[in-house]
């Protein structure tokens, strides 16, 4: 049976916090065990650049990634983990994938829409400031991540879909224009992965700088779960679960039964400190182990380049052979008999 090729993609500009891990890392891990599924999961750093320019940030927040999805036990006998700049094969299909895209397809990206639509609402002349090629040719650039490997399925968040789509597109006329090289991928969006709220009550995100680090030595990881916002609610009060930063963390992790159990502590009117105290330990106990072994990491970087060295020599058994059916069917070829 031939296996299904699930594909993500990681962009390294930030710190990986407890709403990726919920909502990203945790489901793509338990999929690596999967050996009906062929995972290719990535480290995004050509799309970093696009959004980040601080050359310091991009090479810490990939160690920090690489670290964290190998410290969370990613079982890289299964998934090819590699990062993206060590495929060159992605760079080359990027621009013969633009020589097919229409300008007007890219015209309707959210995220270049967005920054137009910024540009007109501060009264600027120009609707195109601050708007690079890289932002612009963004979904490009994914579609040659995705089709490169054939992917069957893009686990993404909502947020994604849009480029999904413009991925299918982009595919399909390639195939219609040359050879029918590339499956068309599908998106995948989990309905059943919590979406966590951080520190203000709103969702977790680096955008809202209200993140909880996943691996924050033990002591700053108190510190922030003591931030969490709560409401003015006196001990004793009952207090309502389900509009709770701190209850929505601990049902991200815990079992049926705890979160039962937690349930009726709310309605007794647990206080908000002991709340808190009682989530960081629960968190601390379930990550202490994947923590050590994180900080180990962080400490051997040459172990995590090699690890990824290896993802990308496994990635390029199929990207160079792929390529160079591409190339040849596009007209590039050699000119030797
Ligand atoms: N753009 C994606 C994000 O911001 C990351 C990404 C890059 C990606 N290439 C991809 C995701 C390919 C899925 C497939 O989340």
């Amino acid at each position: 049976m031939s296996k299904t090729i699930v594909l993500t993609g990681i962009t390294t500009t930030g710190t990986p916090h407890l709403g990726n891990y919920v909502g990203a890392i945790r489901p793509a891990i338990e999929a690596s065990r999967d050996y009906n599924v062929l995972p290719f999961y990535f480290l995004a750093d050509y799309h970093a650049l696009i959004k980040c320019q601080d050359p310091e940030r991009v090479g810490q927040s990939t160690l920090e990634i690489a670290a964290t999805w190998l410290a969370l036990g990613l079982d890289t006998e299964n998934a090819v983990f590699y990062r993206q700049s060590d495929i060159p094969e992605i760079a080359e299909l990027s621009w013969m994938l633009s020589c097919v895209t229409a300008k007007g397809l890219m015209n309707r990206a959210h995220a270049y829409k967005a920054a137009v639509q910024a540009n007109e609402e501060s009264g600027e002349a120009d609707p195109d400031k601050g708007v690079t090629m890289g932002l612009f040719n963004y979904p490009i650039l994914m579609a040659a991540d995705i089709l490169l490997f054939n992917a069957h399925k893009v686990p993404v968040g909502r947020d994604q879909i849009q480029h999904i789509e413009m991925a299918r597109d982009i595919g399909a006329r390639f195939n219609h224009i040359y050879d029918e090289h590339f499956v068309i991928p599908e998106a995948v969006v989990n309905e059943n992965t919590a979406i966590l709220a951080g520190l203000d009550g709103r969702k977790m995100s680096k955008s809202y700088d209200n993140t909880i680090p996943l691996f924050l030595p033990e002591k700053q990881f108190r510190k922030l779960i003591m931030k969490i916002k709560t409401n003015s609610l006196e001990p004793g009060q009952p207090k309502d679960p389900d509009t709770c930063t701190l209850f929505g963390i601990y049902k991200a992790f815990a079992t049926a039964e705890q979160v039962a159990a937690l349930r009726l502590r709310y309605e007794a009117g647990i206080g908000w400190g002991e709340m808190k105290q009682f989530l960081f330990e629960y968190l601390n106990d379930h990550l202490m182990t994947a923590r050590e072994r994180y900080e180990a990491l962080i400490q051997s970087p040459d172990k995590i380049e090699e690890a990824l060295q290896e993802g990308a020599a496994k990635a390029r058994e199929c990207s160079v052979p792929f390529m160079k059916k591409i190339r040849n069917s596009v007209g590039i070829r050699s000119l030797r008999s």
